[in-house]
């Protein structure tokens, strides 16, 4: 352990900047060893900090060499300035000024991937969040803005392509013959947005009209082996682009939009002003090698980013608390973007089944945060599926308190009126208010407080007056900081359903319709709805009308009902995970106690019923067949217990199979089309209903499955079919396993984003030698510590495998420990996101609980970095 610890900085410590910089001025003269920068930062003491001789204190790191400064041109003497630690501290600055630093870098050794780095042949920048300082010393905080030119210089045989913001202004060459490219961004801007790429690219150009018949010109950059792979991208910028416009009114404002793809890259992509840069895994796409999920995931990627320029870009934050203001909007964006392009419930289906696995178990667990957090100690740590995908539900549930109009005059009024401004979460919620309204002053309590609340509902009918009651508790039970907890303003979407399952008309608060959206403000509540000619079944939170945990006592017949008859499609779906999590739970407290196994599964039955109509959306089929996951059914559990929850998976899901093999077999054959590959709603929905009756059909032990399992994967023309086959046989452990992986790698072995699959199905398998296999799997050629996307491949996967993972000895969780010492001073944030299985500790069976602590405090003596020391003794704690 280090003698001084990392300390936490708060929200409520903001002040407004010292210093304002209205002009940077860079230039990179970039070259393999060192790459010399050269700032001229145009600055002025900011008239709303006050009058103040506070000295100039600019953030840089460690890895940023000062080699002079001047002011206004004078070289400052030594006296005038010092470098402590990661600061440059500047004693006496005049009002306004002209300040000069040049600095050395190495981009070739930052393996962090923060700042300037090399990925491949390539030069590539990631500056959000605090990225920048590792390029130069600045005010590296996001309400700093400024106008941006950025001259690159370099050798044109090895980078003829050089990118930054804006628009190209000039390109010559210089005396000693390099090339010289000068880029000039017109919108202010926080350096979080700054990119600059230099490398050998391949570019397919395309055209935007926007609704004002500008024309932008559309770039997307790669290596040349994978520029016949972005089309699809090409294709969903588009789409994005003219949605924008149409949904949000939103325009394209440069007259160049450009993407980069790079192979080494810490997170999914990254919204650089005009210069977005992606991890290749997220932007390339062809039906050969890239399954329908992956297609959708680049879709929904596209659209974030590039929805970015408005929610982000020209409105951002003012620090980095609120990043939620950005994050949680622009999810909610391209949420609603994805869900507009294909099925609307099948999207909210699979967004909220991440939601209550992922987030719920963050939000329960030691690294619980509000949504904006108070305080943090490394905000790479924050970007959460809590600030994401919970920020998101939270601008959906103001979408939904508000209805579609107002909340577009909300958010025209929002764009109005900051543009060009880095502002807060309350800034946001005020132009929500103002344009429509409504009050959301208890709303708000959404963002500050951490932790998923309990919503328990309970019912009496009154069959002589016609009357229903339905009462509302809420709860939030305590998370780190935050003991006790104030009740928050929930929509309860609710409709009621007769014995048949038909819509009843009911009256509430003067409101006669089929459905309602209830505001439970209180700690408890009790609605009446009136006009209800039949004892109801209660169809409760539909479409996930917010973030919580619902708890109704429905009987194993009402939701059978609501799966079969519901009107919202979510809540079929729904109903039917609760009615598998039920026989789930049952069986694992079975496996628990050692007891053999058995239910009598009113999942067969629904089942059964589902696999024979033909009218519904194989999708949603689809969905309803997978079963609850065994992290899903983690978060549920307490303490969990890794093993009994495999087990009882597995039961089920053989129980279903033998049951109704025939129809599985039968929905098989009916879904399986030999038309070409679209990434296509249709398309993938009957690919996802076929596969997955296959996974089905090969469990009931049909020898006529496993060929077909066979048979798919040898004809596959698509990476979908081919890697699904693969997946059942690998998950299924039929004896074509292992010859179906061998040939799998030796088919796709130049193909990196193939090879990371096949390294997560491999590291992923279960299997009493799965330690051993994700050992060499580290040994492979194809695995490569430096590449974030490997390693997350391998012991992401790895963290999936029950038998490898949760070893009763521990030694699971030694080798994640061991791998995570190694990344901490590499990678520090590819480092600190592994610790998460680890943080759970506290939920698991004891016997593994204790392993697992032993493990965080094993990490704990370790010289840290930031990130993974505030993951591990919050985690501690
Ligand atoms: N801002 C990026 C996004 O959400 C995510 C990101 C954060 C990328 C930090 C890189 C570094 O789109
Ligand atoms: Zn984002």
């Amino acid at each position: 352990m280090k003698e001084s610890q990392p300390s936490a900085i708060h929200l409520k410590d903001y002040t407004v900047p010292a210093f304002l910089i209205d002009k940077t001025e860079l230039t990179f003269d970039l070259d393999e060893s060192t790459t010399v920068v050269t700032s001229r930062l145009h600055m002025r003491r900011n008239p709303a900090f006050g009058k103040s001789t506070a000295p100039l204190v600019l953030d840089g790191g460690e890895d940023v060499k000062l080699i002079g400064v001047a002011m206004d041109d004078y070289p400052l003497p030594p006296e005038e300035y010092r470098v402590s630690e990661d600061k440059l501290i500047i004693t006496a600055t005049a009002d306004e000024f002209v300040l000069t630093c040049e600095t050395l870098i190495e981009p070739q050794n930052n393996t962090k991937l923060e700042g300037l780095y090399r990925s491949s042949s390539m030069f590539c920048t990631q500056c959000e969040a605090e990225g920048f300082r590792h390029i130069t010393f600045y005010l590296d905080r996001p309400d700093v803005m400024s106008v941006f030119t950025t001259t690159i210089i370099a050798d044109e045989a090895r980078y003829p392509v050089m990118l930054s913001n804006g628009n190209q202004v000039e390109r010559g060459k210089n005396d000693e013959g390099k090339t010289v490219v000068v880029w000039h961004d017109p919108f202010p801007k926080p350096a979080y947005l700054f990119a600059l790429v230099a490398g050998d690219l391949a570019v397919k150009n395309d055209v935007f009209t926007t609704q004002s018949q500008r024309e932008i010109t559309l770039q997307i950059f790669t290596e040349s082996h994978n520029i016949d792979k972005v089309d699809y991208a090409m294709e969903a910028l588009k789409r994005s682009m003219r949605w924008d416009e149409e949904v949000y009114g939103r325009e394209y404002d440069l007259d160049i939009f450009m993407i980069v793809a790079v192979d080494d890259f810490n997170m999914g992509a990254m919204e650089n002003k005009g210069l977005n840069i992606f991890n290749s895994s997220c932007l390339l796409a062809s039906p050969e090698t890239t399954t329908d999920d992956n297609y959708l995931r680049v879709e929904a990627i596209v659209a974030h980013e590039y929805f970015h320029n408005w929610s982000g870009n020209r409105v951002t934050c003012r620090d980095w608390f609120q990043l939620s203001l950005k994050e949680g909007f622009t999810v909610f964006r391209d949420q609603t973007f994805s869900a507009d392009m294909h099925s609307a419930t099948v999207k909210r289906v699979e967004d909220v089944s991440f939601l209550k696995t992922a987030q719920f178990a963050e939000d329960a667990g030691p690294m619980a945060h509000p949504v904006r957090p108070a305080s943090f100690i490394e905000i790479s740590n924050f970007y959460t599926l809590t600030v994401y995908e919970k920020g998101s539900e939270i601008v959906r549930m103001i979408h939904t308190l508000l209805g579609e109009e107002k909340f577009r005059a909300g958010s025209d009024l929002y764009f109005e009126r900051h543009d060009g401004q880095a502002v807060t979460c309350d800034d946001f919620v005020a132009a929500m208010e103002d344009a429509s309204g409504v009050d959301l002053t208890q709303f708000k309590r959404w963002y500050s407080q951490a932790g998923t609340p309990i919503v328990t509902a309970t019912d009496h009918f009154d069959a002589e007056t016609g009357s229903y009651q339905l009462t509302l508790k809420q709860e939030t039970p305590a998370t780190p900081g935050q003991p006790t907890k104030l009740p928050l303003h929930i929509p309860v979407r609710v409709g009621l359903l007769d014995k048949e399952g038909k819509a009843l008309e009911a009256t509430v608060e003067g409101v006669t319709a089929q459905d309602h959206v209830l505001h439970l403000t209180e700690s408890e509540q009790t609605v009446v709805f009136s006009g209800v000619t039949t004892q109801p079944v209660p169809s409760l939170l539909r479409d996930f009308s917010a973030p919580v945990k619902l708890r109704y006592e429905y009987s194993s017949e009402d939701l059978l009902l609501l799966m079969s008859t519901d009107n919202d499609g979510f809540n079929r779906w729904s109903a039917a995970q609760q009615l598998a999590v039920n026989e789930l739970n049952t069986l694992i407290d079975q496996a628990i106690k050692g007891e053999t196994l058995a239910v009598d599964s009113q999942l067969v039955d629904g089942f059964k019923t589902l696999l024979n109509d033909d009218s519904l959306d194989p999708a949603m089929v689809a969905l309803v067949l997978a079963l609850p996951s065994q992290a899903y059914l983690s978060e549920l559990a307490n303490p969990i217990y890794p093993a009994a929850i495999k087990q009882a998976r597995q039961y089920l899901k053989q129980q279903l199979a033998t049951a109704l093999s025939a129809e599985f077999e039968r929905t098989y054959q009916a879904h399986s089309m030999s038309s070409g590959y679209q990434p296509s709603a249709e398309q993938i929905a009957h690919r996802s209903l076929k596969n997955i009756a296959l996974s089905y059909w090969v469990e009931a032990g049909d020898e006529k499955a496993q060929q077909a399992v066979r048979a798919q994967y040898q004809s596959a023309d698509n990476m979908t079919d081919q890697f699904a086959a693969l997946s059942i046989a690998v998950n299924g452990q039929l004896d074509s396993a292992s010859e179906l992986l061998a040939a799998f790698y030796e088919q796709w072995q130049n193909e990196p984003l193939v090879v990371n699959k096949w390294l997560m199905l491999s590291a992923a398998q279960e299997q009493d030698t799965a330690l051993e296999t994700v050992k060499s799997l580290m040994e492979h050629p194809a695995f490569d510590l430096k590449n974030p996307n490997k390693v997350r491949s391998v012991l992401g996967g790895f963290g999936q495998s029950v038998s490898g993972f949760h070893k009763a000895d521990g030694s699971g969780y030694r080798f994640l420990a061991d791998q995570i010492i190694v990344l901490n001073k590499r990678n520090p944030q590819i480092a600190s996101r592994l610790c998460t299985p680890l943080t759970r500790w506290k939920k698991l069976q004891p016997e593994l609980s204790v392993q697992m602590k032993a493990e965080l405090e094993r990490i704990l003596a370790e010289d840290l970095s930031k990130d993974v020391y505030e993951v591990i003794t919050k985690s501690l704690a």
